[in-house]
């Protein structure tokens, strides 16, 4: 069946994150089969069969979640509570997550993805990135990796997450199960590794042994870097040519060398920060090496239980010293950069009909006001969703 092509009209501001058309005030977008086939000035608008009046709505491309953890189930609710009261955060909360997603149901796994992959949507979400590493065994990954695979294309292993308590007195012998036997079951349904470089976590070594076997399965690296401590997460991360190296929180000025000077992202989650009270990462020290910068939500139980780009915008914006444009830059176009998709984060000719009309007049109102539910409208592959 093929869909009718649509012109949305009347678009108070447009984000195209295209170097040539940039931001274009009295604008329209024309899609037809899914795609962008046509942007500019509304004056040259060309026909289409059906037309959207946005109203001088702004108009982004949908937001790019390049960073999620969705397959787990329960909460941990009393452990946040408990660093509301001065609890510091540690990544052995992650074990608690393990212990009720081994106990749920592929059933009961699967609504809690779509539950969350929804919320984000109506939140403005076209593209999110999902990652397992709540299971960690081989059928509790394998599973979760399968269940990912039902709602998104961007699915990651992280069976390196943290050390599981039955592998807590030799943790080399769990890194050789995520790097052999886990991976071989991980592969197929994956298409990014992924492995949690922290103290408390998996070390240098450890990291690499799981990156290195996973690029050998033809996955690409991403890794949680250097956020509760300085590590070695980042510079191994431009080593191997990750797509991304998430969190740099902590980072010295080597470490962001190697960022300015590779290819690798910075993905920057300010929603961890917040959740766990914790000095967020300073995106401007990034930005104004040369570095890329995307935001995501990092969304999971135990450090960032949000699936709100919106509120990861604004939380850019006055705690991480980027500027709206910049925010807005980073939570879409940032985020394909830092999936390696040309097809989104964008709105101009051949890109994935994905746009989110705001109901406000320009995007910057995003970071203005904070908490307002300011997503009116939502189109994925040319089809409104929200
Ligand atoms: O990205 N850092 C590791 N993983 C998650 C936290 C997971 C958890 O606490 O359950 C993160 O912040
Ligand atoms: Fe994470």
């Amino acid at each position: 069946m093929s869909v009718a092509s649509v012109a949305i009209t009347g678009i108070g501001s447009l984000l195209t994150n295209d170097p040539e058309l940039g931001t274009i005030t009295g604008a329209a977008v024309v899609f037809d089969e899914g795609r962008v086939v046509w942007a500019g000035p509304e004056s040259r608008v060309p026909d289409a069969d059906e037309r959207v009046d946005a109203g001088g709505r702004a108009a982004i491309p949908g937001f790019v979640d390049s960073h999620a953890h969705l397959v787990f189930a329960g909460d941990r609710t009393a452990e946040f509570d408990a660093r509301m009261s001065g609890q510091p955060y540690s990544a052995g909360g992650i074990r608690t997550t393990v212990a009720a997603t081994r106990a749920a149901s592929d059933a009961e796994l699967d609504a809690n993805v779509a539950r969350y992959v929804a919320e984000a949507l109506r939140q403005g979400t076209t593209t999110i990135e999902v990652k397992s590493g709540y299971g960690l065994t081989v059928e509790d990954e394998a599973r979760s990796l399968r269940i990912a695979a039902g709602h998104t294309d961007e699915v990651t292993y992280l069976g390196a997450h943290v050390v599981p308590a039955e592998y807590a007195g030799d943790p080399d012998a769990y890194v050789e199960l995520v790097a052999g036997p886990m991976l071989k079951a991980c592969a197929p349904h994956a298409r990014w590794v992924d492995v949690f470089c922290e103290r408390g976590a998996f070390d240098g070594d450890q990291s690499r042994a799981v990156l290195e076997a996973g690029l050998r399965a033809g996955l690409t690296p991403r890794v949680h870097a250097n956020q509760l401590g300085p590590g070695p997460g980042v510079r191994l991360a431009v080593e191997l040519g990750a797509a991304s190296a998430d969190h740099c929180t902590h980072l010295d000025d080597a470490d962001v060398d190697a960022l300015a000077s590779g290819s690798t992202v910075a993905t920057l989650l300010p929603g961890a920060e917040f959740s766990t009270r914790s000095p967020y990462p300073d995106a401007r020290r990034l930005l104004d090496a040369g570095v890329t910068v995307a935001l995501s939500t990092d969304c999971n139980p135990g450090s960032s239980f949000t699936s709100s780009m919106p509120f990861c915008v604004a939380l850019a914006v006055r705690e991480m010293r980027m500027t709206p444009d910049e925010a807005v830059v980073a939570a879409t176009l940032g985020g394909a950069r830092a999936l390696r998709r040309d097809d989104i984060g964008r709105l101009s000719p051949g890109a994935r009909a994905d746009l989110v009309l705001l109901d406000a007049p320009s995007h910057v109102h995003l970071a203005y006001r904070p908490g307002v539910p300011l997503v009116w409208a939502v189109w994925r592959d040319g089809v409104r969703q929200v």
